[in-house]
């Protein structure tokens, strides 16, 4: 079985385990927590950095630092993983969903505007699948309505924006280590910041609001998102190696794009932006309508090669969960849900080799002839 993914684990990963054990540091008091915390924000030039014990409890602090809540709108895409929405809904706002640009499969940024209201307090802007959003007319529209931005570079870890590293437009930007991530934690997240009060506010929400003086007299409800010592010690050693990943990853996508362009009957990724070339965080594929199959039945037909590969997200306002919340009513975004059904990823993982990218073109061949 080719996994969908599967990460590289072969740097100093071992090494900085090891000295967990040995000195026994392995709560969140440890020094790679630290370590990684700075040299995560270093690479991504922002002052703050707040390691987390995964991506999506990174958006939840985030919202609740920017004091988000209940009579809130939150703008986002349709077309994103259910952490977002659901961050906002826990949080006790609404979400409000915008559709999809066809081509890079983020929000479309210039369908933003019309879903600004007098409740509008923030855009969580989320980079999808290995290009970024067009950012400069996304920060033009929240700097023209006073919005806060929280921007989700979970799978955008080493892109950047016009030269700019992803993770340095938000407020408050977020991150996610899980495996499938370019820099992995086993499970894992980080937030960054350059505003000192969030930093610490966030610092506070993830550690149970205990206060540095009376620590168990605690003024306001947090909860326990820390990272540990052991997750931080994977990530110090996997950020190494970050610039060899990005290169694995635009490599792998350049030779899936190589070979799959003369395969009539779907979209591919597109392999650059006026203002970033794809990382291929994944390699996702769109069936064209003529085809007779939809994602599904294409997934299928990879597993009895023994092929892994996954559904793209299902969109926001389609999810039953919110549905029955009465959220998302008479909400029509096409683009998000023609991709959803027609749209699905190929193995993508640091761990691919060039056999095994054969082997997926040869399927999918087959798969479409
Ligand atoms: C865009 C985005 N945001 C948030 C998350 C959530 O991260 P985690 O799985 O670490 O909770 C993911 C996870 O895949 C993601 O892709």
């Amino acid at each position: 079985m080719i996994p969908v993914n599967e990460p590289l684990l072969n740097g100093n990963e071992k090494k900085y385990l090891g000295e967990c054990i040995t000195s026994g540091w392995i709560s969140s008091e440890g020094q790679f927590v630290r370590k990684l915390e700075e040299e995560f924000a270093r690479r991504v030039g922002r002052v703050h950095g707040i390691a987390v014990c995964n991506g999506s409890v990174a958006l939840q602090a985030a919202l609740a630092s920017l004091d988000i809540g209940p009579g809130d709108e939150v703008i986002l895409p349709a077309f994103t993983i259910i952490s977002c929405a659901a961050g906002i809904v826990q949080a006790g706002a609404t979400p409000v969903v915008v559709d999809s640009d066809p081509l890079t499969w983020n929000i479309d940024v210039g369908q933003i505007e019309e879903k600004v209201t007098e409740r509008t307090k923030a855009i969580m802007v989320v980079h999808i699948y290995g290009l970024p959003v067009d950012m400069t007319p996304a920060l033009s529209l929240a700097d023209h309505y006073g919005l806060k931005v929280i921007e989700d570079a979970a799978e955008m870890i080493g892109q950047t924006y016009k030269g700019l590293p992803c993770g340095s437009f938000g407020d408050v930007s977020t991150f996610s280590f899980y495996p499938n991530k370019l820099v992995t934690t086993g499970e894992g997240g980080m937030i960054l910041t350059d505003d000192d009060k969030l930093a610490e506010r966030c610092r506070s929400l993830r550690n149970l609001c205990f206060q540095p003086q009376k620590r168990f007299v605690h003024e306001e409800l947090g909860w326990n998102f820390r990272m540990s010592n052991v997750q931080a010690a994977l990530g110090v050693a996997q950020l190494e190696r970050l610039d060899e990943f990005i290169s694995k990853k635009k490599r792998m996508g350049r030779l899936y794009t190589e070979a799959l362009s003369e395969i009539p009957g779907m979209q591919l990724p597109l392999p650059q932006t006026p203002y970033a070339e794809n990382i291929y965080w994944v390699y996702g594929l769109v069936l064209d309508d003529e085809i007779p199959f939809d994602a599904e039945e294409a997934m299928n037909r990879f597993a009895a090669h023994q092929i892994g590969t996954r559904p793209f997200f299902w969109p926001m306002h389609e999810q039953p969960v919110f549905k029955r919340m009465g959220l998302f009513n008479n909400v029509s975004c096409p683009v998000a849900e023609r991709i959803a059904r027609r749209g699905f990823y190929i193995p993508s993982g640091l761990a691919l080799t060039d056999e095994q990218i054969a082997r997926v073109v040869q399927a999918l061949k087959d798969i479409m002839s």
